[in-house]
């Protein structure tokens, strides 16, 4: 067995310098991005922002329907593809290697996803949450779920000087297999996350 690769992340920040009025109007979807690495207390951030766990229970920043938690968090860098703990707030690392081309190539070769520093992939496992509402309903749910989820992030790169698209378009099989997602699990967005390339500098 190999022992567990695992990267903590700082603790995330509870202020920041823009309103949520500034940053709600400064968001605006962005496909071209510099290379310039995203450093790793602003990887937590966003995956904070997104998904992190605000009080006890194991409730988050965003809602989540009955409580049930359906979804979860991978990241994909030039380094690695790992999957975001939210109770211990650390990335379980799942390959050593660059996959954002694989996930461009799923998302039908949206190549500013290869480009991207950072690429999120939120995901939902509908079973947690099928006993309860159903699965017509469960799905419906965890769409919702993920749509939350998806905006804190947006907001939180607005707020923190990056620029990120929401990308909805993919091969659901395709993208499975590169993040080695089981039967019971889809991926609902991916976002790709940097800081926004300037045509003229
Ligand atoms: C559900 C959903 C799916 C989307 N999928 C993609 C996508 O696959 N590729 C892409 O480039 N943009 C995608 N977008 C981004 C939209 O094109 C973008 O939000 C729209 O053009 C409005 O621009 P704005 O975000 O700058 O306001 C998606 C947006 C949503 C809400």
């Amino acid at each position: 067995m190999t022992p567990t690769d695992s990267i903590s992340l700082p603790v995330p920040r509870k202020t920041g310098s823009s309103s949520l009025e500034e940053t709600l109007s400064g968001r605006r979807s962005v496909r071209s991005f510099s290379k310039r690495p995203i450093p790793i207390a602003a990887v937590g951030q966003l995956l904070w922002a997104g998904q992190g766990v605000t009080a006890e229970g194991g409730r988050r920043t965003a809602p989540s329907a009955g409580g049930l938690f359906g979804l979860e968090t991978y990241v994909a860098c030039a380094e690695y593809l790992a999957h975001y703990l939210a109770s211990s707030h650390e990335l379980r690392v799942l390959r050593r290697e660059d996959v954002r081309g694989e996930l461009a190539r799923a998302a039908w070769s949206q190549s500013f996803i290869r480009q991207a520093p950072l690429v999120v992939a939120l995901t939902g496992v509908l079973k947690r949450i099928a006993g309860k509402y159903g699965e017509e309903r469960g799905a419906r749910y965890l769409a919702m779920e993920a749509g939350h989820a998806a905006q804190n992030i947006l907001l939180q790169a607005e707020a923190l000087g990056y620029a990120s698209v929401p990308v909805g378009a993919f091969d659901d099989a395709a993208l499975g297999e590169v993040l080695g997602l089981g039967v019971e699990e889809h991926t609902l967005y991916l976002l790709p996350i940097g800081i926004a390339a300037s045509s003229c500098r």
